[in-house]
Parts: C-alpha cells; structure tokens; sequence
C-alpha cells in the first residue's frame, strides 16, 4: 500500500515516534523510506539509532523530500511549521496532521493552496499500538489518500473513518478516552484494597479486567448489553455491583463527560481557528 512511499514526520515527539516504531513494527515500511524532523537533535539522533530512520534537523528538507508528510507537532506550533514548509507543499503530496483540535479548514486557510489533506486523531494507546485513530479526508483527499493514512494509522492500532464533524465527538471519546479508563482502572483498584486486597493485587486484577473486558467484546462481536447480561445470575453478586453502579449513574456520568470533553474541544478548535486567521 504505501508503496515505498517516502514519508516525512515533522515533530518526533510521542506521537512522531510512536508512528514510526508502529510503521517499522508492522513492516509497513523500511526505515529508509522515514524521514523525521525535529527541533531536537538529541532526540533525532535517537530515532536514527533505534529504527535506523533518516533524519534531518530542517522541516524543509523533510517537506521537500516526503510523499506523505505527517505534521506531528503541538497544536500551537502547527501555524508557524506550516508557514515555513508551505512552499514545498503542493498537489503531489498526501498531508496529514494529527494535531488534536485544528480543523482542515484551518490548515487549508494557512497554506491557501489546494492540498490533498487528511486529518487524524489517534489516543495515546499509539505507545502500546492499539490506539483508536479517526480518519477524516479534506476535500482534495481521494480513497486512495484515506487508504494510505489508514494503513500508517493501523499500524498503531485501529482506525474509522469518519466526517471532520465528528472529530470533536472523537475527541470527546477515544481522545479523552483513555483517562477515563485510567481512573475506572484506579478506582477499582481502590475498592479491591478497600475489601482487603493488596495494592498490586488490586491493580493488576483491576487492569487486566479492563483489558479483558475489552478483548471480550472485541472477539464475541457481542453487544456489551448483552455480554453484560450473560454475566450477571439472577440475585447474584454481579447484578448487585451493577445495581450500585446505576445508584451512582455511571451512565449518565461517563455520557456527561464525553459531552463536556466534546464542547470543550469546540472551544478550542475555534480558538484555534481565530488563531489560524491571525496575521503570523
Ligand atoms: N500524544 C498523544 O497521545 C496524542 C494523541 C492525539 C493527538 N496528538 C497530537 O500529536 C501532536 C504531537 O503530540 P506529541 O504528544 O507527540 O507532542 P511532543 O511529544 O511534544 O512532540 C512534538 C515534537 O515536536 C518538536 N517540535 C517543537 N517545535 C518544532 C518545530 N518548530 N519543528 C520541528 N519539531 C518541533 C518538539 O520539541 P520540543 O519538545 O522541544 O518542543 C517535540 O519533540 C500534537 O499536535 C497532538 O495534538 C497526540
């Protein structure tokens, strides 16, 4: 699929790594078709001798040379990157930022060229590849340029395409995602060292809970409901749990923060905008 296509990441953070140690992992690539910038040395240095990438210190030159160029910068940096590759950015080229919150539009404004975009929001679970990733294509981005970022992306986990509309939802749910989890994970754990259980006990039992409760609607295919109520006897423990977690309206809590983290991300997607529509 990606062909020996020579890709760019501009920004080798976490995430720029993440998709690089995934890409090579995957064999979806050789390292010698990744070119990473970064503004530190010390860190392009170590992507060089861990994955045997190339490397350069100018966003230029990774810009000029990519055929897929990944923008893996913080948000705020997006702007001023943008301004100083935009002149080797044309049609020839598949663009995909992941910087959370930046609609296309944006992008697209900064630039003012017709570009073949592709916005993605992965979750931090890239680190373990099995991020949940959104793929949403601007209007200049073909099936064969969603083709493309969906393979990058599946190398760090799992991804849906969907509209650009829905990345604030997604940002809201699988972005903000995996700290809800982390505190349902520390909650539990909490309550087993509160019926006695020892801390590690506790914690890996709460842990791997999770992972397996997971794992079991992924492999059943089975509506959660459903596998809920396979689990729960009548008059049994399960359903007693289950009781006192509807008492505390789990439901509506996890919902309200989806909702919360949506609006939120609105928010700063128009800040972001009006940043965007700043003179630079
Ligand atoms: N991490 C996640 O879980 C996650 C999830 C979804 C989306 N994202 C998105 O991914 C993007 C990157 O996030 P991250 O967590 O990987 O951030 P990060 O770890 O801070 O990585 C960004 C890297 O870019 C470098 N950098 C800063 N200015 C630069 C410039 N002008 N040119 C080249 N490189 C520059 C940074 O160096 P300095 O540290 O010295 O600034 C850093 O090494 C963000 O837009 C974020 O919204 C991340």
């Amino acid at each position: 699929m990606l062909k020996n296509k020579i890709i760019g990441l501009i920004g080798s953070g976490n995430m720029g790594e993440a998709i690089v140690g995934g890409l090579i992992a995957a064999k979806a690539t050789d390292p010698k078709n990744i070119i990473c910038a970064d503004i530190r040395a010390k860190r392009l240095q170590f992507l060089k001798e861990t994955y045997g990438v190339k490397i350069s210190s100018k966003n230029t030159e990774v810009a000029k040379t990519a055929e897929v160029l990944i923008y893996a910068i913080k948000p705020q940096m997006v702007a001023s990157v943008l301004m100083e590759t935009a002149d080797f950015i044309d049609m020839s080229k598949l663009v995909i930022s992941v910087a959370a919150g930046l609609p296309l539009a944006a992008i697209e404004k900064m630039l003012d060229k017709e570009t073949r975009l592709i916005r993605v929001m992965p979750n931090i679970a890239a680190l373990v590849k099995e991020a949940a990733s959104a793929v949403a294509a601007g209007k200049n981005a073909d099936t064969a340029d969603t083709d493309i970022a969906m393979t990058i992306f599946s190398s760090i986990g799992k991804t849906v395409l969907v509209k650009e509309t829905a990345m604030d939802a997604v940002t809201g749910l699988s972005g903000s995602g995996p700290a809800y989890i982390f505190i349902v994970v520390d909650a539990l754990a909490d309550a087993g060292v509160k019926m006695g259980l020892s801390r590690e006990e506790a914690s890996f039992l709460a842990t791997q809970t999770v992972l397996g409760a997971a794992r079991l609607i992924i492999d059943s295919g089975e509506h959660p409901g459903q596998l809920k109520d396979k689990v729960s006897s009548p008059g049994g423990t399960t359903i007693a749990g289950i009781h006192a977690l509807e008492n505390g309206g789990i439901r509506n809590t996890l919902i309200n923060a989806v909702e919360a983290a949506t609006k939120r991300s609105q928010e700063l997607g128009q800040m972001t905008a009006a940043h965007f529509s700043e003179p630079q």
